[in-house]
């Protein structure tokens, strides 16, 4: 049966989403069909399709009662709106149907596990959230959610941890079927914890232990947490908030953080050896992964972060879109990122340069545009001093530019939009260490319409930054103080035609 609540978010989004004109849309990235969209939620690959889910506001470009937004694809580019899944319309999750994930079940259906949220009023006339997790059940296009929710509430937690934050259920199957899910909570530091549970049939769920503690290393609460195997490692992913910067890795407020190390699956132990931020860049939270039918892990974002959120006026149709899908590895300890194989598909007229001296600024004949794939290769002109500075620079024209830029003294690479339109004097830089011998680089430039993607050393590292600046600022130019030299490869994208 379908709610009220739902039946006017459906009717709603189909008649707004026909006042958008696909070219005030990203092409190949997923955007809200209408209003506002933060997290990824229920990642998932059922009944021969993709399908990604999203927190949607479907009324107002701003955070409001979360309902789940949800569209599906063939290929994670080309995406196709379905009709909301869930609204917030029962008891347990009038205030929002906060993030979560899907599975398969045994019976083929498609279970939704997501985090009902209740206002409560306090003694002292103020409101505390209630968090409990909730599950729903479907045939990938309508929902019905179960009759027993919440699944799991505060008596499912340990001693000391909050009911206030326990969060964003991301859900899979073990191979012998059984169902886990990981959870975020606050335990009595106040900081952040990642809690696992296991479930027999996905509706009677038990509390297995605490798979990692935050001990207040890495900012505080950890919401969306994923956590998988990976080439021989367990690797977890999480988004904190309330960070304090630490040198080039971690910067301040909602950021990224990957925990990489040994998973013993008897035992459920995670052992963890490495840590690293996710993405380097300014807009980028709240992972969520599969793994594809061809066996690949593949992660996208919210390309946003809560403390840019103003970056565009209040009175667009839209706000919110995915990152691209990036296939993830590990090597070394370390997390490796590249878009998806699938974009190759999408690329058309080929230029290329080899060998070209920059010194001052130089633009090159047919490299240019707002939805494109671009490999350059930075190095040293050989038999002179190395450069100080190189700077690629794209959404330009007179008056607007982005750029990246690297100084190979310092090893810092530094993405800048504060020329890209916005009247806000938020965050519009951020550097980072990267890997480099005697002034040599990669990157992987990948834009679309409204967002820069920069994939540096084959995937190393990645940096991603949204920009609203008018479509018209679509020139490309290189810089470098002293001499370097370039190879480009430079590819339009297009998957709307
Ligand atoms: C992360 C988050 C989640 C929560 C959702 C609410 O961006 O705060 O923890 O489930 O957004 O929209």
């Amino acid at each position: 049966m379908t709610s009220q609540t739902l039946r006017e978010a459906r009717k709603y989004e189909e008649a707004s989403d026909k006042m958008i004109k696909k070219e005030e849309r990203p092409d190949f990235h997923l955007s809200v069909r209408t209003g506002w969209m933060n997290d990824p939620n229920g990642f998932s690959y059922y009944g021969g399709k993709y399908h990604l889910f999203y927190q949607y506001y479907p009324y107002d470009p701003q955070w409001g009662a979360m309902h789940w937004g949800h569209a599906v694809s063939d290929d994670l580019l080309h995406w196709e709106y379905l009709p909301a899944a869930l609204a917030p319309d029962e008891a347990y999750d009038r205030d929002g149907c906060f993030s979560g994930g899907a599975v398969t079940m045994d019976d083929g259906r498609q279970l939704l596990m997501y985090t009902g949220v209740l206002r409560e009023r306090q003694r002292d006339g103020g409101f505390r959230e209630v968090q409990t997790q909730c599950v729903a059940v479907g045939d990938g296009m309508d929902y019905e959610k179960y009759e027993k929710n919440p699944v799991l509430d505060e008596n499912d937690l340990p001693d000391g941890c909050s009911r206030n934050d326990f969060r964003d259920p991301k859900i899979w199957r073990k191979k012998d079927g059984t169902y886990c899910c990981v959870i975020g909570n606050r335990p009595a530091d106040g900081s952040g914890q990642i809690l696992l549970y296991t479930s027999q049939d996905g509706f009677t769920w038990n509390y297995k232990k605490v798979l990692a503690a935050n001990n207040n290393r890495f900012g505080k609460m950890w919401e969306c947490p994923d956590f998988f195997e990976l080439d021989g490692k367990g690797v977890l992913l999480v988004s904190p908030q309330d960070m304090l910067p630490s040198g080039f890795e971690y910067h301040n407020g909602n950021g990224t953080l990957c925990l990489i190390g040994d998973y013993d699956e008897e035992t459920d132990t995670f052992t963890e050896q490495h840590d690293q931020a996710i993405d380097y860049g300014i807009d980028f939270y709240a992972t969520q992964t599969i793994l594809t039918p061809d066996g690949r892990r593949v992660m996208l974002g919210w390309m946003q972060n809560w403390d840019t959120c103003s970056i565009r006026a209040q009175d667009v149709r839209w706000f919110g879109q995915m990152s691209l899908p990036r296939e993830l590895s590990v090597k070394n300890g370390r997390l490796y990122q590249k878009p998806v194989r699938e974009l190759e598909e999408l690329r058309c007229n080929k230029v290329t340069y080899q060998d070209v001296c920059v010194s001052g600024t130089i633009a090159l004949e047919g490299v240019k545009g707002r939805r494109i794939d671009m490999e350059l290769v930075i190095s040293p002109e050989e038999g002179q001093e190395i450069y100080h500075k190189f700077a690629v620079r794209f959404a330009q024209n007179d008056q607007f530019r982005t750029s990246v830029s690297f100084r190979p003294k310092d090893s810092v690479l530094k993405i800048d939009r504060k020329f890209s339109g916005t009247r806000r004097a938020i965050i519009h830089q951020r550097r980072s260490l990267v890997n480099s011998a005697d002034g040599r680089l990669k990157l992987r430039i990948i834009l679309d319409r409204f967002s820069a993607e920069v994939f540096v050393n084959d995937g190393e590292q990645v940096m991603t930054a949204t920009i609203y600046t008018e479509q018209e600022a679509d020139g490309i130019s290189f810089f470098a103080d002293g001499a370097a030299r370039i190879d480009v490869v430079k590819y339009d994208l297009t998957a709307q035609g």
